[in-house]
């Protein structure tokens, strides 16, 4: 009894998380000083019925929207690309401003729809924002369709921003497991 609910305390203490409204589940925990690994759990519709999927961080002091976002860009099903929104539109890789690639080891489960990623808590690129254990920021989200090979913007409904902390005993609109 006692080892169960112990394991159950660990279990939840080892990612925070938070289950977005489209149906994803974002994971993050510190596997050192240096690091922060996410995981991003997709749904089988949004593979089947978009291009490409986005995930954005800001700090929370700044001002709402995309502009200045940090993003992990994912062309469905390619691994991820470290990009950055100048403005309001479609965002750039930080490869073409001046940046680094700074997305670790990614990788994409086709089984799980997962990916999982590595970033630098900081990368020391101005196109990449710090992310500090157990501080707030705002997480935007987004998909949409191809044309092609290029993205086109998403609709309305299909992007938001939420109030996230950074802290591994997060866990934000996600249904209970039995
Ligand atoms: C984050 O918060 C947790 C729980 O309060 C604490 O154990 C941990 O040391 C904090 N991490 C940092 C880097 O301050």
């Amino acid at each position: 009894m006692n080892y169960l609910l112990i394991s159950c305390l660990l279990i939840q203490a080892f990612s925070g998380r938070i289950c977005l409204s489209i149906g994803w589940t974002l994971e993050w925990s510190f596997p050192d000083s240096s690091n922060i690994d996410f995981k991003l759990i997709l749904i089988s519709d949004t593979i089947d019925n978009f291009g490409w999927v986005g995930i954005g961080l800001k700090y929370d002091e700044e001002e709402i929207g995309m502009a200045n976002a940090d993003i992990t860009n994912f062309i469905l099903t390619d691994l991820p690309t470290d990009q950055y929104s100048e403005s309001n539109s479609e965002p750039i890789y930080d490869i073409d401003i001046g940046g680094n690639e700074n997305i670790i080891n990614p990788l994409y489960d086709k089984k799980t729809f997962t990916y999982t990623w590595t970033r630098p808590i900081n990368s020391g690129d101005i196109y990449d924002k710090e992310h500090i254990e157990n501080d707030s920021y705002q997480l935007l989200w987004a998909c949409g369709q191809m044309s092609e090979d290029i993205p086109l913007k998403h609709e309305r409904e299909n992007r938001d921003t939420v109030n996230i902390e950074l802290s591994e005993e997060f866990d934000k609109d996600c249904i209970a497991e039995a």
